[in-house]
């Protein structure tokens, strides 16, 4: 899939160098299409691309771009060397592996899942002179009500209880039959 021809308003960045540089010349994929996590646990979402690690980029670029809320979530520039933050819905929960970066992975932790983390995140690489982009949904499921502790006590005595009736039974018809 070429990244040119991707139908997002947020590939801007991709356009622009489509535009100016021409064509994109490696393709990148998602390692997973869709990740499906509950709320408040965590999950790592990885992207690859094609990478010479012989030959070290004059130039790399990494941005993750949130579709639906428009907003970019986390940005690389290989001349810094590390990842930026810019949204403060993410900083502190996001993080992403700048080490990986270099060797054509673009490794993202997201952590304390929020139910409106639900949505399309879009990954635009650009290297050297080239850009791509792929993008991956991300499904966030309220958390299934696990059964409480304190609970396990009057169930316990429920069977006992239980136990007990065909106990009484089982005398009640010795004593009967012993009359
Ligand atoms: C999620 O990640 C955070 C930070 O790394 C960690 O403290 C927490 O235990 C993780 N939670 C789960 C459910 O794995
Ligand atoms: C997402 O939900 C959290 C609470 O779960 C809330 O604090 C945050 O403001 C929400 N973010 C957006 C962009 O709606
Ligand atoms: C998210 O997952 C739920 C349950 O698996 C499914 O019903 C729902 O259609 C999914 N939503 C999206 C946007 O993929």
């Amino acid at each position: 899939m070429s990244g040119c021809t991707a139908p997002l308003l947020s590939a801007l960045t991709v356009t622009l160098y489509c535009a100016v540089v021409g064509e994109t010349k490696f393709t990148m994929s998602a390692e997973q299409e869709v990740y499906h996590a509950e709320e408040n646990s965590n999950i790592t979402m990885t992207w690859l691309f094609p990478f010479d690690t012989n030959r070290p980029p004059d130039f790399l670029q990494i941005e993750l771009i949130n579709v639906e809320k428009k907003t970019r979530v986390s940005f690389y520039n290989s001349k810094t060397g590390t990842y930026m933050y810019p949204d403060e819905n993410y900083r502190g929960r996001l993080q992403c592996d700048p080490q990986l970066a270099r060797k054509g992975r673009v490794e993202c932790l997201l952590t304390d899942l929020r139910l409106n983390d639900t949505g399309t995140y879009h990954c635009i690489v650009v290297l050297n002179e080239e850009a791509s982009s792929k993008t991956c949904d991300l499904n966030v499921t309220a958390a299934v009500k696990k059964p409480v502790a304190e609970r396990s006590t009057p169930v316990r005595s429920g069977r006992n209880g239980l136990y007990a009736v065909p106990a009484l039974f089982i005398v009640a018809i010795f004593v009967l039959f012993l009359l």
